[in-house]
Formats: structure tokens, sequence, C-alpha cells
């Protein structure tokens, strides 16, 4: 899944050849999963038509301060586009676009906008050789890094002035790798091994039954795409579920029993810097488990059980550098019960579930939990969407790997 999937991405077209090319780039930035809208200079008019940039973008396309055509002319909002934004990117970004960008110049509505964001913003410019080079375009693109601004280079090749060298816009296909690479570099958890476990545990006691729970997996799988999400490298263990992973940096290792999901987190557990134990695993297992069907020929039916490990207690033994959450599901005295669990398992940090709480547990889209750390620290939520309580969850350890 690109880093741009679900953004708010604002194109400004200045008026350059290049700005045919946007067309492709809007088509790319729709693809990635970016919500865009595009601002166009009067100039770039001449280029491309407003429409083949709205029809791609499913989105209206401005280039005036307000609507001339319309019997009551709205305001074209520059404040609300850029703060819409969560990344602007300027494509093609002319000598003279750069320049009104670098001096403050506000003169059309893109130039508005780009003063009003709040937002990072990528220019990628475009003009021929001599310009491209020229000592002003380089006091330009140094006034604007230093803007915080991030310049995505020219390439070479045959101009439209029939020069070759360098100082054609990058090609849309690069340009949105550039920009991919450059946020997958900035993510907060870029770099960090996060381990976790989800779902239900099937316990066999012979080839076709099970002893299992109504997990639905939905917790662990959101909280492994939220910290994938923030460039986390996720080992995502599972018990049995329907559900599917596809995001790229989530490798998803599906078992069955409490003793595979066992053995696969302790061999991911040394190399892991976090792991967070959202499974319900089974608490026990039959003792014995027939080799073949078990017939319906008695009355009534005894199935001896024995502990399952203990998955996360064992971690918390072994527990060296790694920070380590457990989810807690409790009944009664649920604070005190936690509390007990954080000291027994050495946990850094529990997520208490209670079942008193409507809208919470097993098969809901909802989740209303409570976190405390090692200190005893108490956090209430309110109740939330499992993915909300996801972003939670990892937003605690981003702000543990900032310090
Ligand atoms: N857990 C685990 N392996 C087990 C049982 C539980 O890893 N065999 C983990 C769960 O994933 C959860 C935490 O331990 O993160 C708490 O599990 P829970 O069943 O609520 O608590 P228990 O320690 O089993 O205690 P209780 O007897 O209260 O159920």
């Amino acid at each position: 899944m690109s880093v741009l999937n679900g953004k708010n991405v604002l194109l400004g077209v200045s008026g350059g050849i290049a700005a045919y090319k946007t067309a492709s780039l809007v088509r790319l930035l729709i693809k990635a999963g970016a919500h865009v809208q595009v601002v166009m200079t009067p100039a770039s008019l001449d280029f491309v038509t407003p429409l083949t940039l709205s029809t791609l973008s499913k989105n209206p396309v401005y280039s005036t301060f307000y609507n001339e055509e319309e019997a009551n002319a709205t305001w074209n909002n520059h404040v609300e586009l850029a703060l819409w934004a969560d990344y602007m990117l300027i494509a093609p970004a002319t000598a003279n676009t750069l320049s009104k960008m670098a001096s403050g110049t506000c003169d059309n509505l893109l130039m508005a906008t780009y003063l009003s964001a709040k937002c990072p913003v990528y220019f990628a410019p475009a003009m021929d050789l001599d310009m491209y080079i020229h000592p002003t375009t380089k006091i330009n693109f140094d006034k604007l890094q230093s803007f915080g601004n991030t310049i995505i280079p020219a390439e070479s090749g045959e101009l439209a002035s029939g020069l070759s060298g360098e100082g054609r816009m990058a090609e849309p296909e690069n340009i949105i790798q550039f920009i991919e690479k450059d946020l997958e570099s900035k993510l907060p958890l870029k770099g960090i091994k996060v381990l976790i476990t989800a779902g239900p545990t099937y316990e066999a006691i012979d080839p076709v039954r099970f002893i299992g729970n109504h997990s639905s997996g939905k917790m662990g799988f959101d909280i492994a795409t939220a910290a994938a999400n923030l460039g986390a490298e996720v080992v995502l263990v599972s018990g049995p579920t329907h559900l599917q992973m596809k995001h790229n940096l989530v490798h998803l290792i599906r078992v069955t029993s409490a003793d595979e999901m066992y053995e696969v987190c302790h061999q991911h557990y040394e190399s892991s810097d976090v792991a967070i134990a959202a499974a319900a695993v089974a608490d026990y297992k039959p003792k014995n488990i027939a080799t073949q069907k078990i017939k319906k020929t008695e009355t009534t039916f005894t199935i001896e059980l024995e502990k399952n490990k203990d998955i996360l207690l064992s971690l918390g033994q072994l527990k060296k550098h790694q920070f380590l959450i457990g989810f807690a599901l409790e009944t009664e005295n649920e604070i005190d019960n936690a509390k007990i669990k954080i000291e027994k398992k050495n946990l850094d940090l529990i997520v208490l579930n209670s079942l008193n709480d409507k809208g919470a547990g097993f098969g809901k889209p909802t989740n209303k939990v409570t976190f405390i750390d090692k200190d005893f620290n108490i956090f209430e939520n309110p109740l939330k969407s499992k993915e909300l309580v996801a972003e939670d969850i990892v937003n605690l350890i981003v702000k543990k790997y900032a310090n």
C-alpha cells in the first residue's frame, strides 16, 4: 500500500509545456489511493485543460479567485484548499512560479494557496537548461528548501526549445516514487520491528473438531495496519480468521493452535522492538488428541484439558529491550486485575477491555479500552472504532520512540 493512500494531495500546475504530463500525474496519484484537488495558474490553462484534470481527479479544478461564470459568483477559498491538503505538489514549477514562491508574490490562486499551506510542499521544476542553471534559479531553490519545501530535481533530456540537457520536469512515475520514498523515510516507526498476535487459537479434539473462541482477529489486524502505516516492519501471527492483510510491511504468519503461536512468536521475539499480544489464546487444550474422529457412542463425554503455555508470560520473562503490550479482558475488579497482570507478565502497558462496557469486545467493530502503564498510570478512552483504538496504541509506541 502506498504511503499516499488516503492522503489529500493538492496539485499546483504552473504554465510550462510539462503541464501536459499532469494528466498522468493525477492518474498516478489517484492510483496510489490519494484524494486529489488541482489548482492551476492562468498560464497553465494554455497547456492542459481543467476538464482533463477535473475528470481524472474527480474534483473541480480551480484557477481563479471566484467562479466568473456563475450567476452569483462564489469565492474559491484558497485557505480551505491549503488546509485540506496533507501534501502540496507544484508540478511543473516554472522559473516564474518558483521565483514568486521564493519572494511571496501573490498574484494568482496557486500562489495564495501556496502561501496558506502548512503541509509539506514538494516542487518539480521544469524549464530550459540555461534557466535551470541560472544563479537566480539556484538561489530560489535554496530559499525554498530553507522554507522546508522539497525539490524533486529536474531530469535530463530533450527540451521544448530543441536543446538537450537538464531542466525537464521529472517523469510523473519518478515524481510519485520520489515523494513516496521521501515520506517513507520520515515515518516515525521506520526501522522499528513489531511482533503482534491476533485472533483465536483452535485446539484440536480430533481430526475434525476443536475448542475455539469467537475472536475475529480484527483488533490485532488493525494494530498491524496502523503500525505498518507509520513505517514499522510487522510480523503478525494470527490464529484462524477470514481477515486478509495486503500491507507490504506486514508479514502475516497464520497458525492454528496456541503451541504453534508460541513457537512462531519465540522465533521472532528477539529481533523485535515491540511485541503486542492481542490474540485470544485458548487457555486450555485437550490433553490427548484423538487420531480418528470420535464416534458418538457414549451418552456423556468428558475431555480432559491441560493448560496451554502462556505466550505473553514467556515473552515477559525473556524481555530485554522489547516494549511489551498485553491485553486483558475482565468482568470484575478490572483495574486491580489488570495491574496484577502487568506485574505477573512483566508488561510495559496493558490494554484493558471491560465486558461491562457496551459495544466493546469480541466480534464488535468498536472497543472501549483503558490503558495502564507499568507505573500504573491510567488513561481512560471513550468508545471508538477498533481502527481508532489501534491508532491510539500505535501512537503510544511512537511517543516511546520519539524520546
Ligand atoms: N495470552 C497469551 N497466551 C496465553 C494466554 C493469554 O499470550 N496462553 C495473552 C493474551 O494475548 C493477552 C493477555 O495474555 O494479551 C491476557 O490474557 P487473559 O486471558 O486476559 O489473561 P490470563 O493471563 O489468561 O488470566 P485470566 O486467568 O484472568 O484469564
